[in-house]
């Protein structure tokens, strides 16, 4: 039988879907990509994870996080009891940067819109950004131009917030899977999402 009776949320994801799948306001990005990435949205999701950009595989699927990044991610999720299938997961970026280099100034302030909406549209408990990308592009570009190590030692012992909402700063899974899977990196990263999923289980403050 045909689920017809979806919920506004529902809706307006697709519309937003829609959308954003004709979007051409990075042109290099519009004329090379296969799919536009816009995320992963079950409704009703609590936790909000943030990534950089698609990457290959993400752009042959129209999927965030399937490669070898979104495999660790998953494997860090599951280790703490927070089911992929109930967390959002989007990206700074909907379209892949060409040779998987980063994400320009100007590509993240073209896709911002897009990301404003998803952040009201979802309206999560907890947002959890994935790397020095993500945590640029939602809470302080400058603070995190010098992309080190160090700076996210420091940011992951701070409250932050962004966009109004609860915000924790931790490693990208690829970053992480750098030191190995026992590594500390991938760690902190399952200690983080961990923090997401009681911050998320205990509501909204
Ligand atoms: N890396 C990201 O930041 N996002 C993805 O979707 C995949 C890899």
């Amino acid at each position: 039988m045909t689920d017809w009776l979806t919920s506004s949320a529902e809706v307006d994801w697709l519309t937003l879907s829609t959308e954003v799948a004709g979007c051409t306001a990075c042109p290099e990005l519009a004329a090379a990509r296969s799919h536009v990435v816009v995320g992963d949205y079950p409704p009703g999701a609590r936790v909000l994870l943030v990534g950089e950009a698609p990457g290959a595989q993400e752009d042959a699927t129209g999927r965030p996080f399937v490669g070898r990044a979104g495999q660790a991610l998953d494997a860090a999720l599951e280790a703490v009891g927070l089911p992929r299938a109930q967390v959002a997961v989007i990206n700074i970026l909907k379209c892949r940067p060409p040779a998987n280099r980063r994400p320009l100034p100007v590509e993240m302030a073209n896709c911002r819109g897009w990301l404003d909406r998803q952040l009201s549209l979802i309206d999560p408990v907890v947002i959890v950004g994935l790397g020095l990308t993500a945590i640029a592009g939602l809470w302080d570009g400058a603070a995190t131009a010098k992309k080190s190590d160090f700076v996210l030692r420091l940011l992951r012992e701070r409250p932050l917030t962004a966009g109004g909402y609860p915000f924790l700063a931790t490693y990208h899974p690829s970053g992480a899977l750098r030191y190995g899977p026992n590594g500390a990196p991938m760690q902190a990263l399952r200690d983080d999402l961990a923090r997401a999923r009681t911050m998320a289980a205990g509501g909204r403050p």
